[in-house]
Formats: structure tokens, sequence, C-alpha cells
């Protein structure tokens, strides 16, 4: 027997499989067998458990998190001429939607402990155009939504949040999902509530919102054939549904697993005498963080090197996100440089993601801090 440590990997999608394998497979044959493949009665009952979950009114179900954004900012007539104030460090869908509708995104930089957007630069970004906010509810943890709602409210702004890494987490008391005029959530499969292929949502308290949402979803159309908006093709297919309804009841679980996983990190990043080095997630007290990731912070020299070396000692690891958008190739005509947005950028230096998924057990993390130790110990012995 090899005494090589086993791989940790970032995420285990099949840990829930295996652990719901017969209700999921029976799930999914249902539907096969119903000939109903796409929206239909496992759509209709996935939406009314979904929006009871987040305790919003309506919940539509569309074809992904990137969808769901989309289907949002159309639904309240965010188009050309409009600007709409999204952070600069999230997932490149969040600024990608804003540009589908033709708006132009407008960044505002990021708090730097929670890497979620600041609410002073939020203020400091509003001119007459603009329509919206997005405040992104990065890794799991909500915004500082009271400073937002103020601002959305004295300057006449949609709130639309981007709930898709947090799924389940809440603010205040009151879950994600309910806390903007619309919201959009992602069952990419590592989500905290993960499809197995692509899936999302949108949730509202609007019902005028929720009937455009619905139509916009299958080409703008109310009645079958007659088009009242030039919509989309953005529905939620029915195995997708049906796997999802067979997952929900056991998110609170998972959820509670992730937070866990995520305690049992602070612990050993202390007792491994890490935290000198590594940051750990502050996560503020009035709000549920859920842990779609746990996100360190490393000196920027250390990062790159650190992440080889986890990965090359298979330990599964990523960089969310390794490039600011103001400085992606595809915004280059937005006319931002690099060094407008220093919190954003220095997050890009030094985040990293360890491996983390409910069920990920000590020993894996245990496993994870010997080989943070052991880069640390080596790049130590090398710089003496
Ligand atoms: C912050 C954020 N917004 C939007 C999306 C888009 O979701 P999807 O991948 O389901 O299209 C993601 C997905 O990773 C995300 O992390």
């Amino acid at each position: 027997m090899s005494n090589t440590p086993a791989p940790v990997p970032l995420c285990d999608i099949n840990a829930r499989y295996q652990f719901l394998k017969p209700q999921i497979d029976a799930a999914i044959l249902r539907v096969v067998a119903s000939g109903q493949a796409i929206l239909g009665p496992e759509v209709a009952a996935f939406e009314k458990e979904a929006a009871a979950f987040c305790g919003a009114d309506h919940a539509v179900g569309c074809g992904s998190g990137s969808d769901a954004l989309v289907l949002a900012l159309h639904a309240l007539d965010i188009g050309p001429g409009d600007e709409v104030i999204i952070p600069p460090f999230t997932f490149f869908a969040t600024a990608g939607a804003v540009c589908r509708v033709g708006a132009t995104p407008v960044f505002a930089d990021i708090d730097p402990l929670t890497f979620n957007i600041d609410p002073e630069q939020i203020e400091a970004k509003v001119t007459p155009r603009t329509k919206a906010v997005i405040p992104v509810h990065l890794f799991g943890q909500c915004c500082d939504m009271d400073a937002i709602w103020e601002i959305a409210e004295a300057n006449r702004l949609f709130v639309i949040e981007d709930a898709a890494q947090s799924f389940g987490s809440d603010y205040k008391g009151r879950k994600c999902g309910t806390l903007g005029a619309v919201a959009a959530m992602s069952f990419y499969p590592t989500k905290n509530l993960g499809a197995f292929g692509d899936a999302g949502l949108v949730t509202t308290n609007n019902p005028d919102i929720d009937k455009k949402l619905r139509a916009l979803r299958v080409h703008g159309s109310e009645v079958k054939y007659y088009h009242k908006y030039i919509g989309y093709n953005m529905r939620l297919d029915a195995v997708h549904a049906a796997a999802l309804r067979v997952q929900l009841p056991h998110v609170a679980n998972w959820l509670n697993g992730r937070a866990e996983a995520a305690k049992r990190y602070d612990r050993l990043i202390e007792e491994s005498n890490l935290h000198g080095f590594m940051r750990r997630p502050v996560v503020k007290p009035d709000r549920k963080h859920t842990f779609n990731q746990y996100v360190v912070q490393v000196p920027g020299t250390h990062r790159d090197s650190l992440v080889k070396y986890l990965k090359d000692n298979s330990v599964g690891v990523e960089v969310y996100y390794p490039l600011s958008l103001h400085e992606q190739e595809c915004f280059k005509d937005l006319g931002y440089w690099t060094g407008d947005f220093p919190t954003s950028e220095a997050a890009a230096a030094t985040v990293m993601a360890l491996p983390m998924f409910p069920e990920i057990t000590e020993a894996q993390q245990r496993r994870v801090m010997e080989v943070c130790t052991a880069y640390l110990s080596q790049s130590l012995r090398k710089a003496a």
C-alpha cells in the first residue's frame, strides 16, 4: 500500500448524488417517462418550493444564473442608455448580463474585509443615468444591505441581488432572494444547491415582475405564438427541476455542514499557526454566511506559488477571481485603468479558495493545512 495521502478535491459533487442516488435517479426517470421535458409540473413545483425556501412570493426557473441576471434586468426595463452599478470583483456574468441588455456596467470598489461591494463607493458612482445597483453576495455572505437600501431609495435605484453564490444566506434574518426588487440565483453544480447541469432562478415579491419574467423566458410570450416582448429561450429543463426538488429539503443540512467546515478551518488555521500568513474569511455579525467558498487571503508574492504547491500535492484550490473585471480585455472600451479599483485589484492578487463542500472531513481539512504548512516552512527555509 502506498503512503501517498489521498487527494482533497476542491468540491465533491458526487457525494450528494451518492447520498440521494435512488431518489434522484427516480425523479429524472419520472420526467423522461412523462414526455414533459421543458417547464411543466416539475418546474412549477420546484418554483413553489424554492420560493418558500427563500421566503419570496414568486420564483421563476430559468436556464442558469447568467440567464437569471439578464431576465431580471430586462424585466425592470433596464437597457441602452442606463447605467448599473456593480462590483469589479465578481464572476464575469454580473457584468456580462448588464452589457447583454444594452446597459453600461459602472464599477464601484469593494470592502477589503468581505470582498463585497462597498456602499460608500456606490454612492460616489451614482449619476442621473443610474437605474440599478447589483449587490453580489460573494462567496455566500450578504452585502451591507441597510446602506445599499438607503442609497437605492435616495436615488430611486432598483436593487437586483446577484445571489448566485448565496442560496440560503441571510441578512438580519431575511433570506437573500428577498432583499431587492429581484434576485438571481445559480444552481451551477458547485453552488449551495447544485443541479446536474446548468440551471437558475429569479425571485421577486412583485406579481407584475413575475409575470414579465415568465414571458421573457419563453420568447416574450404570454399566450403561445403571440409575443408581447422580444424575449429569450431561457427555460429551466424539467429534469433539472426534478433533481433540484429532491435536493432542496437537504440544503439546510448541507449549509450546516459548510458552516461547520468553515469553523474547523478557522480553528485549524489558528492551530497550525498559519493565521499570520493566511487571513481567514471575515463574517459580519448580522448575517448568515453560507460558505459557498472558503476564501483566504495570502500575501501577494506567495499566493500563486502556494496555489501551485497545493495543486502539486493534490489539494484542490481555485482563485476566484484572478483579474478584476475593469481590467478584462472585453471591457477595454469602458475606459477603466489598472489602479482605478485598488481594493478589488489587491483581492485579485491575494485570494484563494480552499476545498469546501458539506461533506468535507476534518482529516481532509487537516491535510490541506499540512500542505500549506509545508509550503510555508519550505519558503521560510529558502528565504533564510
Ligand atoms: C456571482 C455570480 N453571478 C452569476 C453567476 C452565473 O451563474 P451561472 O454559471 O449559473 O450562469 C455566477 C456563477 O458562477 C456567479 O458566481
